[in-house]
């Protein structure tokens, strides 16, 4: 083969792998398309993920074929992006808004008397989200900016780049060269209360509504956190020259054929009656839909019409924004609890008299903090009025003062000590929030934090939840969270309404914990501000917990978004010594303490073993098992021999593992069995006679703990946590 040869052969390689490259752009927007515009997925996630890593392994070794448009770019940089502002090229303005059908009808009226003409209204949902608008040019968005003040927005282009219902690059047109397409950015219920739960857990300042959550998201600095949030986005209005059509309507409905996500619920009325239908309809439906809508909007649909009728200063005449009702109730106010969070956070949350609110009963509600108490000056007794709105979790929001006449009253204020434990409450400056500082010996910090040990993206020790975790504080069993290892299987099935059974089951799950990589025992520490991904970034930064302990204030500052915040709460946690103190007796105890840690050698069930894992599991991560069959003698191995000692399997097992394994003999073992090989110390000892009499699995407590209570929501995210339990 001579030199030229060479070059034809390459360049027909590099020509395949663009034109594949080129395919599994075209297959993965399709999906994307199918899935997040159209609701109808083509593909399977196994599908999608197969061709997604085939694309980013193509475009890694031809980095000739970059384009910033490739769905593999959804998924965000971590570069962060301050933001730039710039000018609207057609302002943003608002809506006029009512929350009266008799102003619909004035604006139905007033329109049909400055027209002089037929005229057509779309009626269209009011989504409540962020706006954007998103440029378009030769087909491709080149940029997307919020609102602003309606002259000039921030740039978002990057952050928009990561949500999947906005197309970066449109099939076929025919499209306008230029066009501005403007919409809301939303956060569905579902993101948004997950989102909320794991601010929970973390005590994190929770997202009011999904309002907050999704323009909160939108302004974060770094895509890729966006990109993890999961926005969706409807697109409600086309600005452009060169327009397909004089209806607003059916421009829509070409945006919608150009592959962007138009909302179906429109309806192009020529009567009044059609509208109230059109918003009564709406008014009950809207509760079943996947994301937060608070009204309707109407909008004049011929264009040549709307510019007739013109603009106000702030809005147009041709469209009107009609408000529903935020569900609201009204009823007494019997007392005020005071609930500590594990982080020691104090909020206040109103016990009423049940009242039905949205289908619901309602018996608890939100009062946020000590200053949206103090502003609404509550009194035992009140007639408060409850709102669920746009917020999952009810809140009161006003007082009738009026019913407060003539009636003794006793004045509620905000507790100075803890409600648990007696101390003196503090609070940071600029912080809403008042909180006990006494976090070793307050019983639900105490608590909290061992649920939070525990819990699934912790140390995921199954069999262990809060009613159980209030048992072992109660009888003195557990002090902090190191005491877990010192538990006991006999002591455990002595506890009234446990069983050997259950307690040998918890055992194991606690014995495999030690191999939950160190990352994960950063977070299950309850480090005030460390969260999941804090936490990944300080093992990271500092791959062993000596290293996190002994960095400075400055150190961990400079860590990529590790805030100050943060850094000083990371210090003054590992000054304390009794941290530290529990740091080592976790250490002692074979925990993770470092990334790719040297393994600490637990046992040898597995001494020289090769075990093949396969499958998906439900208790623990691949990462934890390897870690355990390595923590325990083994050697987890990739591919099935003869030589193979078993092989751990969770459901959906590859089948051609699965044909090799019976070809070979080799035996399979399921999650269970493989975690009942683990040895805890005390699973072989004699099972009390308790045991015998209460075979149950499921871990029974002996007395009902306080439900978790205390709510939030307001238009600011603040301090707090969701309760359960609330109906
Ligand atoms: S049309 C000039 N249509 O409501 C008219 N707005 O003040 C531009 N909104 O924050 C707005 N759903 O983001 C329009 N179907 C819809 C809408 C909608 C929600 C938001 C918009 C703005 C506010 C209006």
């Amino acid at each position: 083969m001579n030199k030229s040869d060479t070059k034809v052969v390459a360049n027909d390689g590099m020509s395949q792998a663009r034109e594949r490259i080129e395919a599994l752009r075209r297959q993965l927007r399709q999906a994307d398309y199918d899935y997040y515009v159209k609701s109808m997925p083509t593909l399977s996630d196994f599908e999608y993920d197969a061709l997604m890593r085939e694309l980013q392994q193509l475009e890694k070794e031809h980095p000739e074929c970059f384009d910033a448009d490739s769905p593999t770019m959804r998924v965000g940089s971590d570069l962060s992006t301050g933001f730039r502002q710039e000018a609207h090229h057609y302002p943003m303005l608002s809506l006029g808004n009512t929350y009266s059908e008799a102003e619909v009808q004035d604006f139905f009226n007033r329109t049909a008397k400055l027209l002089h003409d037929d005229f057509e209204i779309v009626c269209e949902l009011k989504f409540d989200g962020t706006s954007i608008s998103l440029t378009y040019e030769h087909g491709r968005l080149v940029k997307a900016l919020t609102r602003g003040d309606g002259q000039k927005g921030d740039n978002v282009t990057a952050n928009v780049r990561t949500i999947r219902s906005i197309p970066l690059q449109l099939p076929d047109g025919p499209w306008p060269d230029f066009f501005e397409m403007r919409g809301e950015v939303l956060m569905p219920w579902e993101v948004f209360e997950l989102l909320n739960r794991e601010r929970e857990e973390q005590e994190e300042a929770l997202f009011a509504n999904p309002r907050n959550a999704a323009s909160g998201t939108l302004k974060q600095l770094n895509p890729k956190v966006v990109a993890s949030r999961k926005l969706d986005a409807y697109l409600y209005y086309l600005l452009g020259d060169k327009l397909p059509s004089d209806g607003h309507y059916e421009n829509m409905q070409a945006a919608r054929s150009w592959g962007f996500h138009v909302s179906d619920a429109m309806r192009k009325c020529r009567t009044l009656d059609e509208v109230m239908d059109f918003i009564h309809y709406w008014d009950t439906a809207r509760r079943n839909l996947p994301f937060a809508t608070d009204g309707i909007v109407l909008k004049v649909n011929s264009l040549r019409q709307q510019e007739e009728l013109g603009y106000t200063a702030k809005s147009p005449r041709w469209a009107i924004a009609y408000k529903f009702q935020a569900e609201r109730a009204c009823t007494c106010l019997r007392s005020v609890s005071f609930q500590v969070g594990r982080q020691g956070t104090v909020t206040p949350v109103a016990n009423l008299d049940p009242v039905q609110l949205s289908g619901t009963v309602v018996k608890r509600a939100t009062l946020h903090n000590a200053d949206f108490m103090k502003q609404l000056d509550l009194h035992l007794g009140d007639m408060v009025y409850v709102e669920k709105g746009g917020e999952i979790i009810p809140k009161i929001v006003g007082v009738d003062l009026d019913a407060r006449i003539n009636r003794p009253i006793e004045k509620i204020v905000f507790v100075d000590v803890c409600p648990e434990c007696g101390t003196p409450l503090v609070r940071e400056d600029g912080e809403a929030a008042w909180y006990c500082p006494n976090m070793d010996a307050c019983p639900p910090q105490i608590e909290g934090r061992i649920e939070h040990f525990v819990s699934r993206k912790a140390m995921a020790i199954e069999g262990i939840g809060e009613e159980i975790v209030h048992l072992l504080c109660s009888k003195g069993m557990l002090h902090d969270i190191s005491d877990i290892y010192r538990l006991k299987a006999d002591e455990l099935a002595l506890l009234e309404g446990l069983g050997m059974k259950s307690a040998e089951k918890l055992m194991q799950s606690i014995a495999a914990s030690r191999g939950v990589p160190y990352e994960r025992v950063l977070f299950a520490l309850g480090i005030r501000y460390v969260g999941e991904t804090t936490a990944k970034k300080l093992a990271e930064a500092f791959p062993t917990i000596d290293a996190l302990m002994d960095a400075s204030l400055e150190q961990l500052s400079a860590v990529d978004e590790i805030g100050e915040r943060i850094a000083r709460s990371v210090v003054e946690w590992f000054s304390d010594a009794a941290h530290l103190a529990i740091v080592e007796a976790l250490r002692a105890e074979g925990l993770q303490m470092a990334s790719n840690a040297e393994k600490v050698l637990r046992g040898d069930v597995f001494a020289g073993m090769g075990i093949v894992i396969s499958g998906v599991f439900n208790h623990h991560t691949r990462d934890e098992y390897k870690a355990m069959i390595e923590a325990y003698g083994g050697k987890n191995v990739a591919s099935v021999s003869a030589k193979t000692s078993f092989i751990l399997a969770g459901e959906n097992m590859g089948p051609s593992k699965l044909e090799k394994a019976q070809a070979l003999g080799v035996r399979i073992v399921d999650e269970e069995t493989f975690l009942s090989m683990l040895p805890s110390e005390q699973a072989n000892e004699q099972p009390s006679e308790q045991a015998n009499e209460q075979p149950s699995e499921e871990l029974q407590p002996t007395q009902p703990t306080q439900p978790k209570q205390a709510v939030q929501a307001s238009e600011q995210p603040v301090m707090g946590s969701l309760f359960d339990g609330f109906e």
